[in-house]
C-alpha cells in the first residue's frame, strides 16, 4: 500500500511562484508515489481575513484552478476544500482541549505573521489556534508525510507534540507522528527582495498575464552595487539570479555576471523568455478552468466526498477513544 501524503494551502490569494516552488511543485511530484490528499485551507484563511476584506470563496475557486493548472491530477490525488468538512473544525476543537496555551504562544510564526500582517487585529482566539487547526488537518488523515515549505516547520513540530500528548493522555497509539517533506528550494524573493508574499505586494502570480510579468521582472531589484554595465556584479544579492537558478542557466549567468560579460538588461530579457514560456501553459489552463465554475464545483464535490470517508472514520474512532459518544 502507498504511504499517504497530505498538505494544504491557504485561500488568502491566488497562487504565486513562491507558493509553487516552495510547496505545490513538490505536491505534484509526489502524487504518484503517495496516496495524496491536498486541500484548500479556507478556514485557515479566515483566521487572518475574517473581516471579509477578501472573498475567501472566490479565492478558493482561484486556488483550485491554480492547483489543477499547476499539475495536480484530481483523478490521482484527492483535492478538497477544508470548510466543506466540518470534521476539521470538530477535531480542531477536541485537540484544543489538550493543547497547552504556552505551546501556542511560543510558536514562532505566531509573532512573525502578526508582524507581517501589521494593521490587522490578530489578537484573536482563532489566530492563536491556527496551528491546532493545522494539526487537526494533518492528524485527521493519518498522514505519513507532509510536503510543505521550510517556514511550516514549527507547525509540524507542534503537530507531533499534540499527537504525542493525545496518545499519552488517552493511553493509545492512535496517532502516528507525521514526517515533514521540505522542499529544498531556497525562499524565492519577491520583486522588492523580501520573501515573495501576497501581503508584501511583491508576488508574481500564476494568473498574471504576460505584460504584468514583464513589468514585474523589469522593476525587480538586482545587485544594487552594480551601477554601470562594466561593473562586475554579485549574483548572490540579486533577485533576478534567484530566478535564473530555477529557470535559466544559473552557472552561466553567475559567471557572466561576475565578469561583467552580461548586463542586467540582457540578463532580465533572457530570464523573461524562459519564465514566460514556463508560465504560458499554466495560465491558459487555469483560465479555462476558472471560466467554468460549475465544472470546478463538480471537481470540488468529488474531492470532498473522498476526503470525508477518511475524516468521518477518524473522528468516530477518536470519540470512542476519548469516550465522548
Ligand atoms: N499553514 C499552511 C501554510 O500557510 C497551510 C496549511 C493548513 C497546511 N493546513 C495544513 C499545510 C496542513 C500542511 C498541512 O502554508
Ligand atoms: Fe543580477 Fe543578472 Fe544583473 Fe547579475 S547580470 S546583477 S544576475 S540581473
Amino acid at each position: 500500500m502507498k504511504k499517504r501524503s497530505l498538505s494544504g494551502i491557504q485561500a488568502t490569494g491566488k497562487i504565486h511562484l513562491g507558493n509553487y516552488f516552495g510547496a505545490v511543485k513538490n505536491w505534484v511530484d509526489l502524487q504518484n508515489e503517495y496516496d495524496a490528499y491536498y486541500f484548500v485551507a479556507d478556514l485557515h484563511a479566515l483566521t487572518t481575513a475574517y473581516e471579509q476584506s477578501i472573498s475567501i470563496k472566490e479565492n478558493t475557486y482561484e486556488v483550485v484552478a491554480d492547483l489543477i493548472a499547476a499539475g495536480i491530477n484530481v483523478n490521482e490525488s484527492t483535492l478538497f476544500v477544508q470548510s466543506y468538512l466540518p470534521e476539521h473544525a470538530e477535531l480542531h476543537l477536541i485537540l484544543s482541549m489538550i493543547t497547552p496555551l504556552p505551546w501556542l504562544e511560543r510558536v514562532p510564526t505566531y509573532k512573525s505573521k502578526m508582524e507581517e500582517l501589521k494593521g490587522r487585529d490578530l489578537n484573536t482566539y482563532g489566530f492563536l489556534g491556527y496551528p491546532v487547526l493545522q494539526a487537526a488537518d494533518i492528524l485527521m488523515y493519518m498522514a505519513d508525510a507532509v510536503p510543505v515549505g521550510k517556514d511550516q516547520a514549527p507547525h509540524l513540530e507542534l503537530t507531533r507534540e499534540i499527537a504525542r500528548r493525545f496518545n499519552f493522555l488517552y493511553k493509545t497509539n492512535f496517532f502516528k507522528e507525521p514526517e515533514d517533506l521540505y522542499t529544498d528550494v531556497p525562499v524565492l524573493p519577491g520583486t522588492d527582495g523580501r520573501k515573495m508574499s501576497k501581503s508584501y505586494d511583491n508576488a508574481i502570480f500564476l494568473a498574471d498575464d504576460e505584460d504584468t510579468i514583464v513589468k514585474k521582472i523589469k522593476t525587480m531589484f538586482t545587485d544594487p552595487q552594480r551601477l554601470r554595465r562594466t561593473d562586475p556584479g554579485n549574483p548572490d544579492v540579486c533577485g533576478i539570479f534567484a530566478f535564473q537558478k530555477i529557470f535559466g542557466q544559473g552557472a552561466k549567468v553567475e559567471q557572466g555576471c561576475k565578469s561583467a560579460a552580461i548586463g542586467c538588461v540582457d540578463c532580465k530579457k533572457e530570464l523573461l523568455e524562459a519564465l514566460l514560456a514556463f508560465m504560458k501553459p499554466i495560465r491558459e489552463k487555469r483560465q479555462e478552468l476558472i471560466s467554468d465554475k460549475a465544472e470546478l464545483d463538480k471537481i470540488i464535490l468529488l474531492g470532498n466526498e473522498k476526503a470525508r470517508r477518511v475524516a468521518t472514520k477518524t473522528l468516530d474512532d477518536i470519540k470512542k477513544i476519548i469516550r465522548i459518544n
